[in-house]
């Protein structure tokens, strides 16, 4: 692997889950594997989970870790070719990705899209600029369109907790929200469940709130949101804003605010979440304090899934 921007990079799933899961039984195994390589942390947008976790795996591998928030600290980047910065833009991407690729041996990017262009938010410019222009290896610590360590992350919580010798029955269930939310993670779980292929995976939501079809294709699609939840698994709640008419709220009915109610008629199912959550909007909290939920053993995953990818790209570089 040299890039870690979507499933397409990572190979074998089940492989790379068993890779995580070595490194959750024993952290410090490789911490040989990463010394003397440094690995900057680019951020455009806040995070918690996704900069500790990846922080905490490049310092279990025996990396020196930089965190720069660009967006608050840099100069603002401009990714227009032939772009006359006459406006508000103060470096050109083709300056700055290559002496980011002299100070690093990896590059990890969080960015959000504009929900405004979706053209733009969906070619993914910032990072495949960079990948243009750093010359060293890139991860994806969420794009514009997918969010691909979270997705990582949940299926190993998926593996590590179902123990029936069967295929899982996984929903995303899209829940409401005080504003409009990015697809990434919803695009990138059904791009990820999609690929696995070891569930039956259904999404549920609105009508309004279809994914792109690169990233749903050959799931199960549920307007109605009860009779989706029936005999599940797992239930992965998350929302996000219209892809069609894009980054628009179409509806924001409560009743698909995930309760206790709603997991009647599931087969006990786990209740999943990448986090930060929106308590009493998105889930109530008697599901989120119950033990039907999982989310903060997915958030403890997410060192894992961030050291078994850092550690394949290191097993190339070295
Ligand atoms: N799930 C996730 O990416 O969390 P953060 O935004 O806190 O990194």
């Amino acid at each position: 692997m040299r890039n870690f921007i979507s499933v397409k990079d990572i190979g074998d799933i089940d492989d790379m889950v068993q890779k995580a899961m070595h490194y959750k039984v024993d952290p410090f195994k490789d911490k040989e594997l990463g010394r003397n390589k440094r690995i900057g942390l680019l951020f455009l947008n806040p995070s918690m989970r996704t900069r500790l976790s990846t922080q905490i795996a490049a310092s279990n591998l025996g990396m020196e870790a930089i965190v720069f928030n660009i967006e608050k600290d840099g100069w603002k980047l401009e990714f227009e070719e032939g772009a006359i910065m006459s406006g508000n833009t103060i470096e050109h991407i083709k300056d700055a990705a290559p002496i980011m690729g002299s100070y690093f041996d990896i590059l990890c990017i969080r960015t959000f899209p504009s929900l405004v262009n979706k053209y733009e938010d969906y070619s993914e410019l910032f990072i495949s600029q960079f990948i243009k222009y750093a010359g060293i290896p890139i991860v994806s610590l969420e794009s514009a369109t997918l969010h691909p360590l979270q997705s990582f992350t949940d299926v190993i919580t998926i593996k590590e907790t179902f123990k029936e010798q069967r295929k899982p029955r996984i929903v995303l269930t899209w829940a409401p929200h005080i504003k409009p939310i990015p697809q990434c993670v919803g695009n990138s779980f059904a791009e990820w469940m999609n690929t696995w292929g070891n569930c039956d995976f259904v999404i549920a939501h609105p009508e309004g709130y279809e994914l792109d079809t690169r990233f749903t294709n050959g799931a199960t699609i549920a307007y109605d949101q009860v009779g989706a939840l029936e005999g599940a698994d797992y239930l992965y709640v998350k929302n996000w804003s219209s892809y069609a008419d894009y980054g628009k709220v179409h509806c924001n009915d409560s009743s698909w605010m995930l309760t206790a109610d709603h997991l009647l008629k599931t087969n006990n199912a786990k209740v999943m979440h990448c986090l930060p959550v929106r308590r009493n909007v998105e889930l109530s909290d008697e599901v989120l304090d119950s033990a039907s939920s999982i989310v903060n053993l997915q958030a403890t995953n997410r060192v894992w899934a961030a050291q078994a990818v850092l550690a394949e790209i290191l097993h190339n570089l070295n």
